[in-house]
């Protein structure tokens, strides 16, 4: 378990497989997590990380999907937000309805860049590229709009 708000800088793929698991523990139907970070930082792969603490082991990115669906011992939504290039396409499947539900876990990545359609109740993992397998990765839990 680990202790929010938390920051770490962590030096392997193995820390970031670590911290990212632990995290999943904390984790209950109805949260959302937002994954903050430039790309190739490891939103995804901390996702998948995350996953396998729920018998998913099948995480891959959502980018052109918009959204993957899995389920385990728990029920996860996968967004991705990069390639969006209006509102309205989030919409149009439902994203109000997806950050309803309250039996699913939500993670999104690139939230930043539609920040409008987040709850205001929300984890923030925020990912820095450091160097090549080193990050710093902040965890923060939100209640703003
Ligand atoms: N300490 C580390 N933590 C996480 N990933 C790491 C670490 N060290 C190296 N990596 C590598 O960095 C890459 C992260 O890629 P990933 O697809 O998870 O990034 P992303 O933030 O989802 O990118 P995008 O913005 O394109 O979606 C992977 O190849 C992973 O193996
Ligand atoms: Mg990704």
């Amino acid at each position: 378990m680990i202790n929010i708000p938390f920051s770490i800088i962590v030096e392997s793929e193995f820390d970031t497989d670590r911290i990212a698991k632990s995290f999943a523990e904390i984790l209950l139907p109805g949260d959302i997590v937002i994954l903050i970070g430039n790309l190739g930082c490891g939103k995804t792969f901390f996702v998948r990380s995350s996953c396998i603490s729920f018998g998913i082991t099948n995480v891959s990115s959502p980018s052109f999907a918009i959204v993957n669906e899995y389920e385990g011992s728990k029920i996860v939504y996968h967004f991705d937000f990069y390639r969006i290039k209006n509102v309205n396409e989030l919409y149009d499947i439902g994203i109000d309805e997806y950050m309803k539900n309250a039996e699913a876990i939500i993670f999104i990545e690139w939230a930043d860049l539609w920040k409008e359609v987040i709850p205001k109740n929300h984890y923030e993992i925020q990912i820095d590229f450091l160097d090549t397998n080193k990050r710093k990765i902040s965890i923060s839990k939100k209640n703003e709009k």
